[in-house]
């Protein structure tokens, strides 16, 4: 399709870029803006590897046609490490919590679940373990360590909490 302008922001800066608006997000985040983080996998919503914030929900982005984004907010797992070196760390307490909980093991899934621990701690700041669990249940893991990350989840969510408090 004909490329055309499409106007929107994307971790907190306002972005302009002519493209094809049936190209996926992902592919306008990964080829346009070089944001790499955001993974691509089964490209077909799958496995949620792709998973970004799209006006503050958990999408994937490979699903997400580019002109669908005009005029909205989008957040990558490179807005929520900056966010985290704003407070004057290097990475959000979610990706330390994945550290430190083992939660990494190749890490090709990983930005894709801190995404969407990421929207469910937005508006639960203190949910349960099924509820993390429901809310990773689009994310796919290869290597399967879904309980350290149910657990590096929870551990976030108390970090913060505790900082708030
Ligand atoms: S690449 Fe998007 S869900 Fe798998
Ligand atoms: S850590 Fe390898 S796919 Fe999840």
């Amino acid at each position: 399709m004909k490329e055309q302008v499409i106007r929107f922001e994307i971790n907190g800066e306002k972005a302009e870029v002519y493209a094809d608006p049936t190209l996926s997000l992902l592919h306008l985040l990964r080829s346009r803006f070089n944001l790499i983080g955001t993974k691509e996998g089964c490209r077909k919503g799958e496995c949620g590897t792709c998973t970004v914030l799209l006006d503050g929900q958990a999408v994937n982005s490979c699903l997400v046609p580019a002109g669908k984004v005009e005029g909205k907010k989008v957040l990558t797992i490179e807005g929520v490490t900056r966010e985290g070196a704003l407070k004057g760390k290097r990475v959000h307490p979610l990706q330390q919590s994945f550290v430190e909980k083992g939660a990494v093991q190749c890490g090709f899934c990983t930005p894709g679940m801190v995404m969407s621990a990421y929207a469910l701690l937005r508006d639960n700041p203190s949910p349960s373990p099924e509820q993390v669990r429901e809310a990773i249940s689009g994310n796919l893991c290869r290597c399967s360590g879904y309980k350290q990350i149910e657990e590096a989840v929870l551990e976030a969510a108390k970090t913060m909490q505790e900082k708030q408090g």
